[in-house]
C-alpha cells in the first residue's frame, strides 16, 4: 500500500474511530439543587450509578435550596435553546413544561417497566404530562416534621411537644435554658415550609386542602386562618435574630450542635442528621409538627425529561429514567437524603425509624384523607402561585404585619394566575 494511501486510510480510520467513540461516550446533563452536605451525597449515587452504566454524568448544580434560582437558570438555559438532559422539577410545574412542548415522551420505558403498578396513583399521575411520562418520581419526602434535639430538651427540663400548647411550653424551657427554641432560616421558601405545617396543625387536613389547595377565599380569611398566622407569629418570637438569609442545613446544624432545640423541617433535613453520622432517635428526634400526627404533606422529587435530538442522549435519557426507578437507586438515594422511596418493592430493612415512621404515616394518611400536598415545595398550586402566597409569608415574617392584614394579602395573592 503507497504510502500517502496508507496516511490518508489511517486518517480516514482515527475520524471513525473518535465519531464512534463520542457517540458511544454519551453523556446525561442534570440540572437540579441537591448542594447541602446529605443532598450532594444522595444525588452522586446517581452520578456513580450512570457512570457505571458508561454513561458520563454532566452536573448542572445550583445552589438555593427550595430551587428558586434553579429554576430561574432553567429557564434561561431553555429560551437560549441549551436544555439539560433532566431537570430537577416537581408538582404542576411539570404541566407548566409540558405545556412548553420541551418535555421528552419516556413511556418507551416507562410503559416496559410498567411504572403504573409500581407507583400510587398519586405519584404516576404527577409524572405524567397529556396521560405520558415525562418525569421519573425520586422519593417522597414528608415535610410536616419537627427535628428535635433531645439533650437540649433535657438540658432545658422539657418534653416533646405533639401540639403547639406543649410546643410553646418546651419553647419557653429551652429559651430559659439560654439556648435557641427555634432554629430557623429567613428565606421565603423555609418561611414558608413552616407555615403550611402550621396551617396545618392549627386547621387540619380538610382546613389545609380547602385554604392551601382549593384557595377557597372563605377558608383563606376565615378564624382558622388568622388562628394560624397569630401562631405563626408566636412562633417567630422563639426564631434567633441572625436566622435571616441562613441556609436551611445551617439551621438543621444548629440542632445537630445542640445551639437549637428545634426546627420545623422537611424531612431533607434528616439527610444532614446522616451525613454528621447521626443516629434517629438517640441524637435527634423526628416528630410529626405538632398537631400534624395524622396527616401527610407530600413533597415528591422528580427529574424532568427534556427533549433531545442526539439519539445517543435520548437513549442515555431513558437509562437514566429506568436506573431512577431502580429499587437499588431508590433504596441508596432514599437512605441518604432522608426521604421514603417513590415505587413499591423496595425492601423498609435498612432505613432507620424516621424513615419507617413516614412509610406508615403515608399510609394511615392516604387511607384517612390526611395526604395534601406541599404548598410550599411546588406540589399543590402552580409557581405563580406559589410565588405569591410565598412572598405574603415572607413579608409577615420580616415585619409587623397583623394576622388580618396577612390573611388580606394571602386571599389577594391566591387570585395570582
Ligand atoms: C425541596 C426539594 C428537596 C430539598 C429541599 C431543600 O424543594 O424537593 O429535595 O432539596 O427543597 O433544598
Amino acid at each position: 500500500m503507497k504510502l500517502n494511501h496508507l496516511v490518508t486510510s489511517l486518517f480516514a480510520a482515527t475520524a471513525l474511530l473518535s465519531a464512534t467513540t463520542v457517540v458511544q461516550a454519551a453523556e446525561v446533563e442534570v440540572l437540579h439543587y441537591w448542594t447541602s452536605g446529605g443532598e450532594a451525597k444522595s444525588v452522586a449515587e446517581l452520578k456513580k450509578m450512570m457512570e457505571a452504566k458508561g454513561i458520563s454524568w454532566k452536573d448542572f448544580a445550583v445552589a438555593g435550596g427550595g430551587g428558586e434560582n434553579a429554576t430561574t437558570a432553567l429557564k434561561a438555559r431553555v429560551i437560549a435553546g441549551s436544555s439539560p438532559t433532566a431537570a430537577q422539577i416537581k408538582g404542576p410545574s411539570i404541566q407548566e413544561w409540558g405545556r412548553e412542548n420541551v418535555l421528552a415522551n419516556i413511556d418507551a420505558v416507562a410503559v416496559n417497566e410498567k411504572w403504573d403498578a409500581l407507583l400510587p396513583k398519586v405519584v404516576s399521575d404527577v409524572m405524567k404530562y397529556k396521560g405520558h411520562y415525562v418525569a421519573a418520581p425520586i422519593n417522597v419526602h414528608r415535610v410536616n416534621w419537627l427535628w428535635i434535639n433531645p439533650e437540649v430538651l433535657k438540658k432545658a427540663g422539657a418534653t416533646t411537644p405533639t401540639n403547639f400548647d406543649e410546643f410553646f411550653v418546651a419553647a419557653d424551657k429551652i429559651k430559659a435554658a439560654g439556648l435557641i427554641a427555634v432554629a430557623h432560616g429567613g428565606q421565603p421558601w423555609q418561611d414558608a415550609t413552616v407555615f403550611e405545617s402550621v396551617a396545618l396543625g392549627v386547621g387540619g387536613a380538610d382546613f389545609y386542602k380547602k385554604a392551601l389547595v382549593n384557595m377557597d377565599q372563605a377558608a383563606l380569611t376565615g378564624p382558622t386562618m388568622i388562628k394560624t398566622f397569630d401562631t405563626l407569629g408566636k412562633i417567630k418570637t422563639y426564631i434567633d435574630k441572625n436566622s435571616p438569609g441562613r441556609d436551611w442545613n445551617l439551621a438543621t446544624a444548629m440542632i445537630i450542635n445542640g445551639q437549637a432545640g428545634m426546627q420545623f423541617m422537611g424531612d431533607w433535613a434528616k439527610g444532614e442528621f446522616t451525613a454528621a453520622g447521626k443516629v434517629a432517635g438517640k441524637d435527634y428526634l423526628c416528630v410529626a409538627a405538632p398537631g400534624t400526627e395524622k396527616a401527610f404533606t407530600f413533597n415528591i422529587d422528580s427529574l424532568a425529561m427534556f427533549k433531545v435530538n442526539d439519539p445517543a442522549t435520548q437513549k442515555a435519557q431513558l437509562v437514566l429514567a429506568s436506573t431512577i426507578m431502580s429499587p437499588e437507586f431508590q433504596e441508596v438515594f432514599n437512605l441518604n437524603k432522608g426521604s421514603i422511596p417513590a415505587r413499591a418493592g423496595v425492601s423498609p430493612a435498612k432505613f432507620d425509624t424516621c424513615a419507617v415512621k413516614s412509610m406508615a404515616d403515608l399510609d394511615t394518611a392516604n387511607k384517612a384523607g390526611g395526604l395534601v400536598p406541599s404548598i410550599a415545595h411546588g406540589m399543590a398550586v402552580n409557581a405563580a402561585k406559589q410565588g405569591a402566597i410565598t412572598d405574603v409569608i415572607a413579608r409577615f415574617m420580616n415585619s409587623t404585619m397583623s394576622s388580618q392584614d396577612a390573611v388580606a394579602a394571602l386571599a389577594k395573592a391566591a387570585k395570582t394566575r
